[in-house]
């Protein structure tokens, strides 16, 4: 593993020559070995067309190849999907529900993580909301919602709008004492907090590129651990789901025992490309090396906002810690204090009143600096 200076990585990120870049939370710039593994594909696509598919297509392998490796886990646990949203429906829709049974799930998740859930009224499934207190989730109250009915507990990795992330090993032991399953919206984690699917004990996980992954919108993944796939409703079956796709002549093939039974039909090949491209970068970064340097710099950017008496929404406790740091400014609404930052070249969001900062393991320390200098001159 390489020692990370964040300046060995510049040359790969040309957003740093326009801008101080803290918004890896909405959508993050590419890469540019990203940028130029779509471009060769599409190149490769405009000349030959499908002349050479069987080569095309190792993108799509070796891709997947990378995304089990990142998040240890076998690569038929791994299946592409177009998004968080689609890969969390598909897990929704594929649980062997009963009349009556529960999912459990916070009032603050996302809507890419609250949607495919109320959809199950439908079906008579009760969705139970765990709400927070101080803006903060908590184990007791995810506790108290789970009964001998619930069947799923569906939480993010890392909250969108506080950076609170989640006990996961915990939730997934309530999970396990319910006979529940453990589903995780991870795009907010994944690529900046080193995941591993064993240790955090999803049973189920989603995440598109275009975040901390660092790759394109529109194609992410979506894990689905061996131990439950036999469990899983068979509803989703395309012709590239079963075992021998390319027997066209026979449509009465079983769904393939994994989760490549959620790639219903043709890959997004230049987003595979996209995702092997950027999980490539991380993986020789150091997934550690990466965590690292981005709580490295959320804990100067936190101590720093303290000092110039903002007031920080996010947990403070290293455990709940992610590359996410909300935050009051003491004189300016969040949106002001947004159009402050852009005024001064930062990338920043405003998520329910916070401002919020989400820098990457390539920014740096002066960069840091630099923003918190922006947002102090608008204190006085
Ligand atoms: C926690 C969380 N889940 C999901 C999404 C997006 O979902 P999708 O990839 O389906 O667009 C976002 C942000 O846009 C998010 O913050």
């Amino acid at each position: 593993m390489i020692a990370v200076d964040s300046g060995q990585w510049r040359d790969e990120f040309p957003v740093k020559d326009e801008l101080i870049y803290f918004n890896h939370a909405a959508v993050c710039p590419l890469p540019r070995r990203t940028a130029a593994a779509i471009c060769r594909i599409a190149e490769e696509y405009r000349d030959l067309g499908s002349w050479d598919y069987v080569h095309t297509l190792e993108v799509v392998r070796r891709g997947r190849e990378r995304l089990a490796d990142m998040i240890a886990a076998r690569p038929h646990e791994v299946a592409y999907v177009k998004n968080t949203t689609s890969g969390l429906l598909l897990a929704a829709e594929s649980i062997p529900w009963r009349d009556g049974d529960n999912v459990v799930v916070a009032e603050i998740e996302f809507p890419a993580n609250v949607y495919p859930w109320l959809n199950l009224r439908r079906r008579n499934v009760e969705v139970r909301i765990v709400n927070p207190r101080n803006r903060l989730l908590h184990l007791d109250d995810y506790r108290a919602a789970c009964d001998a009915r619930t069947r799923a507990i569906a939480v993010s990795q890392v909250q969108y709008s506080t950076g609170q992330r989640m006990n996961l090993p915990a939730l997934a032991q309530m999970a396990r004492e319910h006979s529940a399953y453990l589903v995780v919206d991870a795009i907010q984690g994944l690529g900046a907090l080193r995941t591993e699917v064993g240790e955090i004990g999803a049973d189920i996980l989603a995440a598109d590129g275009h975040k901390w992954l660092l790759s394109a919108e529109g194609c992410g993944l979506l894990y689905v651990s061996d131990r439950i796939i036999g469990d899983l409703e068979d509803h989703w079956r395309g012709w590239m789901s079963v075992p021998e796709p390319l027997d066209f002549a026979v449509c009465d093939q079983p769904a393939r025992p994994d989760a490549g039974r959620f790639e219903e039909g043709t890959p997004n090949v230049l987003g595979a490309a996209a995702l092997d491209a950027s999980v490539g970068l991380l993986l020789e970064v150091g997934l550690s090396e990466v965590e690292r340097r981005v709580l490295g710099l959320t804990d100067r950017l936190i101590e720093g906002l303290q000092r110039i008496g903002c007031s920080i929404a996010s947990p403070l406790e290293p455990a709940a810690r992610s590359g996410i740091v909300c935050f009051e400014h003491p004189r300016l609404d969040a949106d002001e204090a947004v159009e402050l930052l852009q005024r001064h070249c930062v990338a920043a969001a405003s998520r329910l009143g916070l401002v919020r900062l989400s820098p990457h393991f390539y920014n740096d320390e002066d960069e840091v600096d630099r923003a918190l200098e922006a947002l102090q001159a608008g204190s006085c």
